[in-house]
């Protein structure tokens, strides 16, 4: 009988995912004694009854490197920690079902398992590591908040697609001599933000990591909006915040789901410019998921593509309760463990704030 990995896609989809799933099954195929399973929509494919699981053989991952999401499926609500579960006077709670989980994998003969996904999902790679599961962690997310790796896979795509948004608010803006605002995700991390608006050649740059001034950034639109001329590009991340004040968002209804939704950052600065009387029209946008979808670029699925060869490697190597990194040019394993315990932010004296600032993007700190 071969041994069976499982693959798990969980939290929020990113670009790249496909790529990572199909080097896998790619490098196990060049190991005729193992075979590759997905478990669908994250671990919940083994806790539900029947049990979800694809087998992976090569007419599901051909081509699939090109295509966003994630053929497995996944969620980014509860997990085998908090698995929601419907009382009799309708209430829901949170039951943790992490035995049951292993239990189950182990009669499925799952030897190994490789969850892709990011903080959360890894979070919970390292409670099933320390249960005695043999998992390897892949690190995913647009907002490329993991420590310990370069980059996530899904971050690069985000960064273009952010970037082209840049591109067309700056051609309106000059036309119309407005300012426009352009909000990002990321978290409480300015990544996103802070290459798009080098990249699209933005003026202003606001990052959870440095709460702003609104008298700076009012200085700033002014001096570049006159009259009937001059514009102004403003990319905001979701989780910036006024020096003071409190990061925009709206509570989760979802039973299990991240309570704290960020969004609405670049609607509330519209709201603070002009309560100080700014004189340019403003104008806001909001980019949200379509940061998260569609084709990954290049460079995604080339580091996807390594992230799930070196993963599977690792699972030759049995080096369990381990993530994949990429520390360029290397791919590397490093302790679950080490890569959740912070957050990778905006160093704010690092080269790429330094070239920001040269530029002379204003940060309004
Ligand atoms: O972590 C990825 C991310 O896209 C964040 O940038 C964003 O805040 C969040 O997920 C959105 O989550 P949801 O898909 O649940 O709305």
């Amino acid at each position: 009988m071969r041994k069976r990995c499982m693959i798990v896609t969980g939290g929020g989809d990113c670009p790249g995912l496909n790529a990572v799933i199909r080097a896998i099954v790619k490098r196990a195929q060049q190991t005729p004694e193992w075979e590759i399973v997905g478990s669908i929509n994250a671990f919940n494919g083994i806790l539900t009854d029947p049990i979800e699981l694809m087998e992976l053989t090569n007419d599901k991952i051909a081509g699939i490197h090109v295509r966003g999401g994630t053929i497995l499926g996944t969620t980014n609500k509860g997990g085998p920690f908090a698995w929601p579960v419907k009382q009799k006077n309708g209430k829901m709670i949170a039951k943790d079902r992490s035995d049951e989980l292993i239990n189950r994998m182990n009669e499925l003969g799952i030897e190994a398992v490789i969850n892709i996904g990011g903080d959360g999902s890894q979070k919970i790679s390292q409670k099933l590591f320390e249960k005695g599961c043999n998992i390897i962690g892949v690190p995913k997310t647009i907002d490329n908040d993991l420590s310990a790796t370069d980059y996530t896979f899904g971050f690069q795509t985000a960064v273009e697609i952010a970037t082209d948004a840049v591109d067309k608010l700056v051609t309106t803006a000059f036309s119309h001599h407005r300012v426009m605002i352009l909000e990002v995700m990321g978290r409480e991390a300015g990544w996103i933000a802070l290459h798009a608006a080098i990249a699209g050649g933005a003026e202003i740059c606001l990052i959870p990591e440095i709460p702003y001034d609104i008298k700076k950034i009012v200085k700033t639109v002014n001096e570049r909006t006159t009259g009937d001329s001059g514009f102004a590009n403003i990319v905001i991340a979701e989780g910036a915040r006024p020096k003071g004040g409190k990061m925009t968002y709206k509570r989760s209804n979802e039973f299990g789901h991240e309570k704290i939704k960020l969004g609405g950052a670049g609607i509330a600065l519209e709201n603070q410019l002009q309560e100080e009387g700014i004189h340019a029209d403003i104008r806001t946008t909001i980019l949200g998921h379509l940061q998260r979808g569609g084709i990954p670029s290049a460079f995604d699925r080339i580091l996807a593509t390594q992230m799930g060869v070196k993963a599977f490697e690792m699972v030759l190597n049995k080096q369990y309760g381990q993530m994949v990194a990429y520390r360029h040019p290397d791919l590397i394993a490093v302790p679950i463990k080490q890569a959740i315990a912070e957050p990778n932010l905006v160093q704010l004296n690092s080269p790429l704030m330094e070239t920001a600032r040269g530029v002379g993007i204003q940060f309004a700190e």
